[in-house]
């Protein structure tokens, strides 16, 4: 699932019946349209794994809360990864990005709670976290000294992570 416009200029370059796993190409935009008329015709009870990758930052809380709470009724069964933020490193890091994206027309939305927090207001519990910093570090693809992870740069270390999520209770 993407907005529109992104899928029909994937579509135009690598469309999804050439793929060599069966692709379905869902345009949606999650601000202002149903998700659950579009993931409907889907839902059901088998094991199924949701991945929201780079996209919760742009969209409102209440839609975050929504979208959650879609998941959960249509998919019983389902676990969902997305990466999540704080409030602070939203603060404290984002910035450069968020005016790089701004001017190629991408708007990171306003944001006063944890990401992580919005989805376990949806029904979700978190049964694992992976810092992406920290992952980035042991990769060496982003290079922090452990020990400045762990101590000053802790809010960096933890304020943007993976999250791994199952249906609460
Ligand atoms: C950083 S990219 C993530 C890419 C994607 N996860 C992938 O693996 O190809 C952010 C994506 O969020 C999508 N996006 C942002 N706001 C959206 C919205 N309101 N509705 C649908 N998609 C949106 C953009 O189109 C973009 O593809």
């Amino acid at each position: 699932m993407d907005d529109p416009g992104l899928l029909a200029y994937k579509e135009a370059r690598l469309p999804a019946a050439e793929a060599p796993n069966p692709l379905t190409r869902i345009p949606v935009d999650f601000a202002t349209e149903r998700v659950r008329d579009r993931l409907a015709p889907l839902a059901g009870d088998d094991p199924v794994i949701i991945v929201l990758e780079g996209v919760l930052m742009y969209l409102p809380d209440e839609v975050v809360v929504e979208l959650g709470r879609t998941f959960l009724d249509l998919f019983p069964h389902h676990q969902l990864v997305a990466d999540v933020q704080s409030p602070k490193f939203r603060h404290r890091y984002s910035g450069p990005i968020a005016q790089e994206l701004e001017k190629l027309g991408a708007h990171f939305a306003d944001r006063r709670e944890h990401t992580g927090a919005l989805l376990q207001r949806a029904g979700y519990r978190r049964i694992a976290t992976t810092s992406v910093i920290a992952r980035a570090v042991d990769a060496g693809t982003v290079r922090i000294p452990r020990w400045l992870l762990a101590t000053f740069l802790r809010e960096l270390r933890d304020g943007y992570a993976i999250w791994q999520l199952a249906r609460a209770g």
